[in-house]
């Protein structure tokens, strides 16, 4: 089970920055009082982030109600793309909500008719066709209902299989976690869909072998026939690094799918909407799937999410027969066309482009100095990650690494706590409007938590 952070007073070195403002006790009593009074009503599921109650959060900052304000390298959840309480996007769902208008069901409403005009003109082609659900793991459970309605219909009754990768994330509902990669992460289910199989992520870490025959001689070891496979989900990059693969082995894995009609899909529910420095993250790679999810910073704010595709997938299904209750509410897709208004009026993708240079270049320097616990700094644009391993090795240090996302919550920069392959990985993913100033001061503090917990680890670890 994950540790959790101490909800214990203790004194923090008062901060006063541009970007950063803490003193006192963090978390205070009135803190404490509020958590524990949580903790008696909700399930333990939804502890383990370090103790601030969010108060308010602008831009690059989320506030306490005790005048502490921390620089936000967390975006959420690589939600706040176009940054945190946009004042557009605020006042966009305000306006949705007095009009008012808060939900029509699949009944069409104008911010869907706008906001699906808008993905689409955005949308590479030949992707020209749109569906909107909630939450990412809804969409990538569509897109996993999508690719073997697909195989079934263009294939024979045997081309259902469903092709992943080790260590991928694709939410946590049945379909999407038995495509997910991370073995105790389905463990609650019994039986186990036999026709979505695994196959090993070319990082370059932990699988260093980045060739595309590595996928191939899997699914021959694995017995399946390229002909039988309905689809290829893929993160864009996968979170637990973030881990992007080789541009040789996507160019690869596209033509493998076109040759044997087999959809390629990727996950761009954290990739999307500017992160990586482009607006979508498959650019990087120069390919064009055959569909794909988005959801997190799809909206800058409420929950929705979608996937984007070829119209002959994506108008598998009749009327009524995909649909989710909250598809396409108003509100939300109010909320989701002012943000993507925002990432292009603000030119947020360049700047994760611009600034994410920085954020690459100061963590490779965090990297080359304590490169004995750091094994591995991948990153692109405004996302990263620092693997944390136990010196020497490459097993990853999850005390490490949840030691360092304690120290800069004390000293005013906030993470959530670490992610990834036995939990060693701190990732860094602030909102895309932040500034080069704000992304240095934040990279020092980090420094600054790697050193004091590095020297905190026990002698015999040495
Ligand atoms: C790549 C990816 N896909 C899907 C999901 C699931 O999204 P949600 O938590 O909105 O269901 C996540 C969430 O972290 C994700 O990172």
């Amino acid at each position: 089970m994950a540790k959790e952070f101490p909800l214990v007073t203790a004194e923090v070195k008062p901060i006063s920055t541009k970007f950063r403002k803490l003193s006192g006790s963090v978390p205070n009593r009135a803190t404490i009082e509020q958590i524990e009074r949580l903790r008696e009503a909700e399930s333990v599921s939804m502890r383990g982030q370090p103790p601030v109650i969010w108060d308010r959060a602008e831009g690059v900052n989320v506030y306490d109600a005790h005048g502490n304000m921390w620089l936000d390298f967390s975006s959420g959840v690589l939600v706040t793309n176009a940054g945190h309480g946009h004042k557009r996007i605020a006042d966009a769902i305000i306006r949705q909500a007095s009009k008012p208008l808060l939900t029509s069901y699949c009944f069409p409403n104008q911010p869907r008719i706008d906001l699906m005009r808008k993905l689409l003109s955005l949308a590479p082609r030949p992707l020209n066709k749109v569906f909107v659900l909630s939450t990412g793991a809804e969409a990538t459970e569509c897109a996993l209902k999508l690719m073997r309605t697909h195989g079934r219909k263009t294939g024979t009754d045997a081309k259902s299989i469903i092709v992943s990768f080790d260590n991928s994330f694709h939410g946590r509902t049945l379909g999407a976690q038995q495509m997910g990669g991370v073995g105790s992460g389905s463990a609650w289910i019994k039986n186990l869909d036999p026709e979505i199989v695994h196959v090993p992520f070319p990082d370059g870490f932990r699988c260093e072998d980045t060739s595309f025959k590595l996928f191939e001689t899997t699914l021959e070891r694995l017995r399946i026939e390229p002909k039988n496979v309905a689809g290829v989900i893929s993160e864009t990059y996968q979170g637990v690094g973030p881990n992007f693969m080789p541009m040789q082995y996507a160019k690869d894995l596209r033509a493998w799918c076109t040759a044997h009609g087999a959809l390629l899909c990727f996950d761009e529910v954290q990739a999307g909407f500017g992160r990586c420095g482009t607006l979508w993250g498959f650019e990087l790679y120069d390919v064009v799937p055959d569909l794909f999810c988005i959801g997190k910073g799809f909206s800058s704010s409420l929950p929705i999410s979608g996937v984007i595709g070829r119209q002959d997938v994506m108008d598998l299904y009749g009327p009524n027969e995909m649909t989710s209750t909250h598809s396409g509410n108003p509100v939300c897709c109010a909320a989701a066309l002012a943000s993507i208004e925002v990432i292009e009026q603000e030119k947020l993708v360049q700047n994760a482009a611009h600034v994410g240079r920085t954020l690459q270049e100061c963590l490779q320097q965090i990297k080359s100095e304590f490169s004995d616990v750091i094994g591995f700094a991948p990153g692109a644009g405004l996302v990263a990650g620092l693997l944390m391993v136990k010196k020497g090795t490459r097993d990853p240090d999850y005390e490490l690494a949840w030691n360092i996302v304690n120290l800069c919550f004390r000293k005013g920069l906030l993470m959530f706590a670490p992610v990834g392959v036995g939990g060693g990985c701190v990732k860094i993913a602030p909102p895309l409007c932040i500034s080069e100033d704000a992304v240095r001061e934040g990279c020092q503090v980090i420094r600054e938590a790697v050193q004091e917990a590095v020297q905190q680890i026990p002698v015999s670890n040495l």
